[in-house]
């Protein structure tokens, strides 16, 4: 593997710090990201331990995002409608926001983090507070195998991907299919959002990198969407090879030909990215800069995990944003990692106290401007780095 960013030592992205531990030392890792030039992964160099991340504290819950439960309802109905599935697996359910659009007697949960898993339970959903394993596999599908495995935005935290597709491949039937949807590499490096990368996702996947790791369990991609989400994803259709029902759509010859032309295999291409992520910081720091000079007030709005590789690369902390709003019971009255900034209730932007808002929540753009017009018609702007670091 070779390591061609660097984005110094990071805090863990979801470990919002309460009142009473800000002056405990934080645990941090040295964030580097890398390229195998074998079979076109790019991953983080240094993982940290599942159960430091994915334990019975985790903040984010997918339900309590309004694009999210519509791109799950909008997906399950499509689902329905073509799939029929009998039996449905959902790999790192989080908070139920995906199953619920099923029929509790056909649709079950694997979710490791306790207070989620919880959710579900309490929503009659039979739900396995596991990590995904071969084990866990065989549990779930010892009286019959699974007609559909769906998981959005795990697979990519996992670091044993032989162990996953084993498990995945074991778990489904044989015309059974998996659709995964995580971000897309091809995505994250057109935008230079480097924030791509913190603990949690330890591989951002491209079309090339997942068909060559697929290839080893006789599984292969036969269509891809590209979804706004979480800042542009790719949901993959997946079946058996064996299995003859779907043919190969041409989506899947233009993604990789998208990639391709991109140079997604080609060292080079992220040592480009490399340079533009520190162009990217510079920029960023200057705009900052430039407005506390003026005096205006600055907040953040959106307290991601993505921020956290942002602020904590950058060096972005009190000394530039007062504060940070957020939607998330959760995160609310805690302090972002490592910058230490204050989370507050979500408020709607008032032009009277804020003049900018650093949007951390970058990946929700639109619909946090719809939610702002108000404080945008009175001249209120927002600060973003992505695709460069700009006011707007
Ligand atoms: P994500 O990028 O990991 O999905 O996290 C989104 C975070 O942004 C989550 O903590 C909720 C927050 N958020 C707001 O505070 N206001 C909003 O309008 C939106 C869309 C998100």
């Amino acid at each position: 593997m070779e390591k061609f960013l660097n984005l110094g030592s990071q805090p863990l992205a979801n470990s919002y710090i309460k009142k009473s531990n800000l002056k405990l030392k934080e645990k941090k890792f040295k964030l580097q990201v890398g390229f195998n030039k074998k079979n076109y992964l790019v991953s983080i160099i240094n993982t940290v331990p599942k159960e430091k991340m994915f334990n019975n504290e985790y903040p984010y819950k997918s339900s309590e995002s309004k694009t999210m439960r519509k791109s799950f309802k909008d997906l399950a109905k499509k689902i329905k409608k073509k799939y029929k599935p009998n039996f449905i697996i959902e790999i790192g359910s989080n908070d139920g926001a995906f199953l619920k659009n099923f029929s509790k007697n056909i649709a079950v949960g694997v979710e490791p983090c306790k207070n989620l898993a919880r959710l579900t339970v309490k929503k009659k959903y039979k739900t396995f507070s596991e990590y995904w394993s071969i084990k866990l596999a065989k549990k779930i599908t010892k009286i019959k195998k699974a007609d559909l495995v769906y998981s959005a935005n795990t697979l990519s935290h996992i670091k044993k991907l032989d162990e996953i597709f084993n498990a995945i491949n074991y778990s489904l039937s044989r015309n059974g299919i998996l659709i995964l949807e995580d971000p897309s590499l091809l995505s994250c490096i057109k935008n230079v959002a480097y924030d791509q990368f913190y603990c949690e996702h330890i591989y951002v996947f491209s079309t090339i990198a997942l068909k060559n790791v697929l290839k080893k369990f006789d599984l292969e991609i036969f269509d891809i969407q590209n979804t706004k989400t979480h800042g542009g994803s790719n949901r993959y259709f997946i079946k058996k090879k064996i299995n003859n029902i779907y043919k190969i759509k041409n989506s899947v010859r233009a993604e990789i030909s998208k990639e391709l032309k991109f140079g997604l295999h080609k060292i080079s291409t992220y040592k480009k990215f490399s340079l533009k992520v520190k162009e990217s910081k510079k920029k960023l720091l200057k705009i900052f800069l430039k407005a506390k000079i003026k005096n205006l007030n600055i907040i953040g709005y959106g307290a991601t995990a993505k921020s956290c590789t942002v602020l904590n690369y950058c060096q972005v902390g009190g000394n530039f944003i007062d504060y940070f709003y957020d939607t998330t019971s959760y995160k609310i009255g805690r302090y972002l990692p490592g910058s230490k900034i204050l989370i507050k209730k979500y408020k709607k932007l008032d032009k009277k106290k804020v003049d900018i808002a650093f949007l951390g929540a970058w990946n929700f753009k639109e619909e946090i401007f719809k939610k702002e017009k108000n404080f945008i018609k009175k001249g209120g702007k927002f600060i973003t780095h992505v695709p460069i670091p700009q006011i707007i």
